[in-house]
């Protein structure tokens, strides 16, 4: 079947239950309504053991591979906990995006955690002229923004690759910590079929780890034969398992 993204974004209607978002499309929330951004530290940067990999030096630039981009949490939390840091790596955040949400939507965010620093206009306004050029020219579709550390000894970068996450995978580099991220595998087979699951595994090298929410058995079944590593623990709130591991 031909991806779904390639000439630009498709309609996502989007409502909101409890404060969070929900996709009409998928039909599934953005993030947990228990807490968007504990449920992301928990379950990418602690599956990941994100803050550890970090503390270490060794990397000349830690790579965060994201499958999708959605409202930015996972970015916002993983940018929040780099500049919480005295001297970090650099690091390329890599994500992708089939249908990159509206403005009043983000903004939406910024109320549900007024103490953070998320959705800046000039950040908004970055992103909404990428989306502009990859409407016009598909083939253009890598929207790329950087932050400076306090230190001014490092930066972090974001990149998100626009299109369906068949076209867009294959353009990101080797990724050291994955957040698997595309809405639940029964609702969104694509983002976790078994293309998708070795185009992962080819970005990866030994040790590279990964995180998810789900702990679907094809999942499990499908990491473990392509040489991941694959635990199970205890989900965010009334999740009951999630997983996360590495590859061999
Ligand atoms: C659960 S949401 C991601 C939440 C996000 N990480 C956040 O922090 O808000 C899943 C995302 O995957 C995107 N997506 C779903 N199917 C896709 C596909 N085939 N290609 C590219 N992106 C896709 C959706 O549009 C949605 O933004």
């Amino acid at each position: 079947m031909e991806p779904k993204t390639t000439l630009g974004p498709l309609k996502n209607e989007i409502e909101f239950k409890d404060g969070v978002p929900v996709s009409l499309l998928f039909d599934d929330v953005y993030f947990s309504k228990q807490g968007g951004w504990e449920e992301s530290s928990y379950v990418f940067l602690e599956g990941n053991q994100i803050p550890s990999k970090l503390a270490k030096k060794g990397h000349s630039i830690f790579y965060v591979g994201e499958l999708g981009f959605g409202s930015g949490l996972n970015l916002f939390v993983t940018l929040d906990f780099w500049k919480s840091i005295p001297s970090p790596p650099q690091v390329t955040f890599m994500s992708l995006e089939g249908f990159p949400l509206k403005r009043d939507i983000l903004l939406t965010l910024n109320k549900s955690y007024p103490d953070k620093k998320l959705w800046s206009e000039d950040l908004l306004s970055s992103y909404e002229s990428a989306i502009n050029l990859w409407t016009k020219d598909p083939t253009q579709n890598l929207w790329t923004y950087t932050w400076n550390h306090s230190s001014n000894q490092s930066t972090f970068t974001l990149q998100v690759f626009f299109g369906d996450v068949r076209l867009s995978l294959p353009q990101f580099l080797k990724i050291h910590s994955w957040y698997l991220d595309g809405f639940s595998p029964g609702k969104n087979p694509d983002m976790w079929s078994l293309d998708t699951l070795k185009e992962i595994q080819k970005k990866s090298n030994p040790g590279t780890s990964f995180a998810t929410f789900s702990s679907a058995g094809f999942l499990r079944r499908n990491l473990t034969e392509l040489g991941f590593v694959v635990d199970k623990k205890k989900g965010f709130g009334r999740k009951r398992e999630m997983i996360f591991g590495f590859l061999k």
